[in-house]
């Protein structure tokens, strides 16, 4: 079985509209992909099934061999340790600065204070945000901002990224920074990452896998 497994899935929303239909996918660990159609394809819809946001109409999802689609309510805590979400409406503290923000997962976790920190530098030269480290979020740029989420999304170290639309407001230039920092990552830690984007761009420039979603159906895989 693939680390992350699709098995004829559907997503039917309670307005009737057929966000997913029949979907089957393998993805193994340490894969870098793509998952890329136009708005509306359903790539959110999918996300949010693996994040357990949402549970399929019809089929299975397996993460690691546990079937999440299917998953108690009470166990979601401990698929959520495991992933690494990159939201499209970021998720940080404004009034709190840079290294705040990213010690606050940590502290969810309970992570003791010195590794916090220990860890939180890394991050911060990870992401090449060192020298701004005790500046207020609202005085960063919007490629600055978007780099610190992406940190928060990745501090805990998850074996599965999940970036919707991660570049949706930047440049191109800074767009493929973020998406070059999710590359990394998922080589240096061997952490599989999904990259769900509508940017035909990135996906002539990053050599990786691409899922092609349309209307509800894989086309490509
Ligand atoms: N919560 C929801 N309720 C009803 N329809 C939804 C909901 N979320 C998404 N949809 C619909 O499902 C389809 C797929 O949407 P989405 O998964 O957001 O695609 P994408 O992220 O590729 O733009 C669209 O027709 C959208 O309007
Ligand atoms: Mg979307």
């Amino acid at each position: 079985m693939a680390f992350l497994e699709f098995q004829r899935v559907s997503k039917i929303y309670p307005t009737g509209v057929k966000a997913l239909d029949g979907v089957n996918l393998a993805i193994e660990r340490g894969e870098f992909v793509f998952l890329w159609g136009p708005t509306g394809a359903g790539k959110t819809t999918l996300v949010r099934l693996v994040t357990r946001e949402e549970r399929p109409t019809k089929g299975e999802i397996w993460l690691e061999e546990c079937r999440i689609s299917h998953l108690e309510d009470r166990y979601l805590p401990f698929l959520r340790q495991n992933l690494g979400v990159v939201f499209q409406d970021l998720k940080l503290v404004s009034e709190w600065t840079v290294l705040e923000n990213l010690l606050s997962p940590l502290e969810v976790l309970k992570v003791k204070r010195g590794k916090a920190l220990k860890v939180a530098r890394e991050m911060l030269h990870f992401l090449g945000l060192e020298k701004k480290r005790s500046h207020l979020v609202s005085w960063l740029s919007g490629g600055e901002k978007q780099k610190l989420s992406l940190g928060r999304a990745l501090i805990h170290r998850p074996s599965l990224v999940l970036a919707d639309e991660p570049t949706g407001n930047l440049d191109e230039h800074a767009a493929q920074e973020m998406v070059g920092l999710l590359y990394e990552f998922a080589m240096g830690e061997k952490a599989t990452v999904i990259v769900a984007t509508h940017d035909r761009t990135l996906i002539e420039v990053f050599p990786a896998r691409v899922i092609v979603l349309e209307k509800g159906k894989v086309i490509q895989s």
